[in-house]
């Protein structure tokens, strides 16, 4: 990939922010960070429109509380088209940690992981994607 230089100007708090920002996440130099901030926001953007990414839904839930692992098979079912594995661990007597692995288009995804943490008795849910073509 050919690299392009450019000039940026940015007040300083906000230049103060990127370099706290390089620090934290251990980054090179201001480039990376940049490029990491702006492939993050292209990515988030991805979410609401119609290309393919790939990622994963993780959910924490108590397998006591209400059916929710009936449901989430039920959904889960209904989405194999979109599902690559799904694993499940079982944390303690209670707690389940389940890593549903997704690729296809974005809108169907969010629409998908939406309905699985949205079902009661979901602790933690949360969907990560990355652009997958
Ligand atoms: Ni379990």
């Amino acid at each position: 990939m050919s690299l392009a230089r450019f000039g940026v100007s940015l007040d300083e708090d906000i230049l103060k922010a990127l370099d706290e920002f390089v620090i934290e996440n251990k980054l090179p130099n201001r480039s990376q960070a940049i490029r990491h901030l702006v492939e993050r926001n292209l990515v988030e953007k991805k979410w609401q429109c119609n290309q393919v990414v790939a990622g994963a839904v993780v959910l924490l839930y108590d397998h006591h509380k209400g059916d929710v692992t009936i449901k989430s098979n039920d959904i889960q079912h209904e989405n194999f088209d979109v599902i690559l594995s799904s694993q499940h661990f079982h944390l303690s007597h209670d707690y389940c940690l389940e890593i549903i692995a997704v690729k296809g288009i974005a809108n169907k995804l969010t629409q998908l992981s939406d309905k699985l943490i949205g079902i009661k008795g979901i602790i933690h849910g949360k969907l990560v994607m990355s652009r997958a073509e």
